[in-house]
């Protein structure tokens, strides 16, 4: 029998978490797993533009028809002039196409088909530690993948030696995958100087750099956010930029993301397009109608664009002052614990310091979900249940 032959998987180990944490009868629990923006009550909500954007898309849509495979070109201009910035756009020097994806898992693996097809030989490098499912993805499309080290946990921050030694001997033709920022699971980001040594290494060594460029707007802000990346782009001839509406614009369960290809010329990003269009036809037909929609309106119209910036930057100021308030609180309760690393982390996540066994014990005796390595969703941080989870760290700690 086919299914009777089948182990049960495990649970996921972000998601599964959610599902715990609601089975879970006790009043103090506290979810600190899957990385969703919370409000201060504990709401993930709706943005206000995304709902205006949907109420103007009621009235004026005539048609559920298709979309073209890879979405409206319109979409994939206006996203990657978000992600990448007018100047780097307009100045030519490389050529730039668009796809539209099922949230930024969709374009990660749109990228990883596109490398199974033309690059079948080539590793994926992740860096130590990084998001669970990237290995999920890219070996799941059938390419080698191995680690570069990132997080040096003895220090609570990158080694810029250590990373710049790895990278240097990666070898030409493999790809190396990079968080643009608000590295998930740390928080730990490369400053503008060991951003440039990343640059000159990808243009020295020749391999593929893959953007993973999940929460624009959460570290600095939008524009800032795209710093380290461009300097690497300005760098190398080419290189793949995975994007995502998930966390910036809530459009979460929308599924709206993007993978644009940096390319060596428009002739050749045209036919990496053609090709994802072929990627696209096999795993989803043809682009998602709503998210998409939805994006491009909030993108498109110049009020909601302004006023969806803002409530971006209102999101981001939460998750800092979040932060600031946790380390404070922690501070308060285990004075000589140096927590100055939680400060230097940036975006939703922090690597919060505790062991796998301390966050098992966490789980189990104070029902406080974090993901495993200690990774906390900063954002999902409630002020009235703040004494309790710094409580509970304290705690921890002690174990
Ligand atoms: C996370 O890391 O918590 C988010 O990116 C959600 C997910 O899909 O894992």
């Amino acid at each position: 029998m086919f299914f009777d032959e089948m182990p049960v998987a495990p649970a996921d180990a972000i998601l599964g978490l959610t599902a715990a944490f609601k089975a879970d009868p006790r009043a103090t629990k506290a979810n600190l797993g899957v990385g969703v923006f919370m409000d201060e009550t504990g709401r993930t909500p709706i943005l206000d533009v995304v709902k205006r954007a949907e109420r103007m898309l009621l009235d004026e849509e005539t048609s559920k028809t298709y979309l073209p495979i890879a979405g409206l070109p319109e979409f994939g201009e206006a996203v990657r002039r978000f992600v990448l910035g007018d100047a780097f756009c307009d100045d030519g020097a490389h050529g730039l196409a668009t796809a539209q994806s099922l949230g930024g898992t969709g374009a990660l693996q749109l990228g990883a088909q596109l490398l199974r097809r033309f690059r079948p030989g080539a590793t994926v490098w992740l860096p130590t530690p990084t998001w669970g499912n990237h290995r999920a993805i890219f070996s799941g499309a059938g390419l080698a993948v191995r680690d570069y080290p990132y997080y040096a946990t003895d220090l609570r921050r990158v080694d810029p030696e250590a990373l710049a030694e790895a990278l240097a001997t990666i070898p030409a033709g493999d790809v190396v995958l990079l968080h643009a920022c608000c590295h998930n699971p740390t928080g730990a980001d490369l400053d503008a100087a060991i951003w440039a040594r990343v640059a000159a290494t990808a243009a020295q060594a020749g391999w593929l750099p893959f953007f993973d460029f999940a929460y624009q707007g959460f570290g600095d802000g939008a524009e800032a956010d795209r710093a380290g990346l461009l300097s690497v782009l300005r760098a190398v001839p080419e290189a793949l930029v995975a994007s995502s509406f998930s966390k910036n614009m809530g459009l979460y369960s929308e599924r709206v993301g993007a993978l644009t290809l940096v390319a060596g010329s428009a002739a050749a990003a045209e036919a990496g397009l053609s090709q994802l269009r072929r990627v696209v036809r096999e795993i989803a037909s043809n682009a998602q109608r709503h998210g998409g929609s939805i994006a491009l309106k909030v993108l498109a119209d110049p009020v909601l664009r302004a006023d969806w910036l803002r409530e971006l930057e209102a999101m981001r100021t939460r998750i800092v002052s979040s932060r600031a308030a946790l380390v404070d609180g922690l501070r308060a309760r285990v004075p000589d614990h140096d927590f100055s690393y939680l400060l230097r982390q940036k975006g939703m996540f922090s690597y919060c310091g505790l062991n796998d066994a301390q966050v098992a014990w966490l789980r189990e005796q104070k029902a406080v979900y974090m993901v495993k390595g200690g990774r906390i969703n900063v954002a999902g941080l409630l002020p009235g249940q703040l004494p309790y989870v710094c409580d509970s760290i304290a705690a921890a700690l002690a174990q």
